[in-house]
């Protein structure tokens, strides 16, 4: 949709806001249900330049949208720019979903669920037994998923980053289960933890590779990273070459989405393997062994 069209709109319409926003594949997930479930609506990108958030938020009501996702570097101007924000988005600092009741601009943060429920579709069970967690990084996508682990009753966790500061304000955040450490004591921290987490940029394409000597973890350690562009991150074809379980990132994606589809469009979606292949289609993947 462009500024011109920015009209009233006979159908119940969403979007996604960032800037830059012309990647996002959330209309992909968002069009795919709506056809699947046989719903009247639509979902588009909306790039909003960071100097015009705060005005796109303080004029949502009067607008042509139901309710939106927002994308970086937008979700902290979301947090601030909401009339309510929910215990998890409250928790972050960060506004990922936003909906309107009775006019009023309201908001959360699915990051947190979509990272958890990713882990319980492919990796069922990873918190049986919940006890030491490890998490590379320690910005936005970081606090999400310590949010996550210390909901399902990780602890301690140990949050390894390159500026030590960054993880120390985890700490601060989140509780004395929260362990600052640098990338120095990883070796000394692999053969502790069940979980292993990158949340940091490294791996993605191009972005310098995650590289870690992973001959110290444990064989039942399960790797997981939030990059998803490689689907294979350099972090998890070492975790799988040295025969850990996995689980990519991409399901992240997908997950978090559901719970904004369901308060704008009504149904709760399901992430399908149809799903998936649709955007890996879209990222010019086909998955080996692809059935079902
Ligand atoms: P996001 O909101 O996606 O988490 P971010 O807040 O920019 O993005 O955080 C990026 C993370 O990747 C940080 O933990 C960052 O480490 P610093 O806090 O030290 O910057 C980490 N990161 C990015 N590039 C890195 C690099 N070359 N080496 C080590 N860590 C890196």
């Amino acid at each position: 949709m462009t500024p011109s069209s920015l009209q009233a709109s006979a159908v119940p319409t969403a979007c996604v806001i960032g800037w830059p926003v012309k990647h996002s594949r959330s209309p992909i997930i968002h069009r795919h249900w709506l056809a699947e479930l046989g719903l009247t609506g639509d979902y588009v990108r909306h790039p909003v330049e960071p100097e015009h958030a705060a005005d796109f938020f303080a004029n949502f009501a009067g607008g042509p949208f139901i309710g939106c996702n927002v994308t970086v570097p937008h979700k902290e101007v979301a947090f601030a720019s909401v009339a309510h924000a929910d215990a998890v988005a409250t928790a972050l600092g960060a506004v990922n979903t936003v909906w309107l009741e009775d006019g009023r601009l309201m908001g959360s943060n699915t990051d947190a669920e979509g990272f958890i429920a990713n882990l319980d579709q492919l990796a069922q069970g990873f918190d049986a037994n919940p006890g030491a967690a490890i998490v590379l990084g320690a910005g936005g996508a970081a606090r999400a998923v310590i949010w996550a682990l210390q909901a399902r009753g990780f602890a301690p966790i140990h949050v390894v980053n390159r500026t030590r500061d960054r993880a120390e304000a985890m700490a601060e955040r989140f509780g004395p289960d929260i362990r600052p450490a640098g990338w120095n004591d990883l070796p000394a921290l692999l053969p502790q933890a069940g979980l292993l987490v990158n949340t940091t940029s490294l791996g993605m394409e191009g972005q310098p590779p995650l590289t870690i000597d992973l001959a110290a973890a444990r064989d039942d350690v399960l790797v997981t990273d939030i990059v998803y562009i490689p689907l294979e991150t350099p972090l998890l074809k070492a975790a799988r070459s040295r025969g850990l379980q996995t689980v990519d990132g991409l399901g992240m994606l997908l997950h978090q989405a559901v719970p904004g589809f369901e308060r704008w469009f009504g149904p709760r979606p399901v992430v399908t393997p149809e799903l998936r292949r649709l955007i890996l289609a879209d990222m010019g993947i086909v998955e080996a062994g692809a059935a079902a």
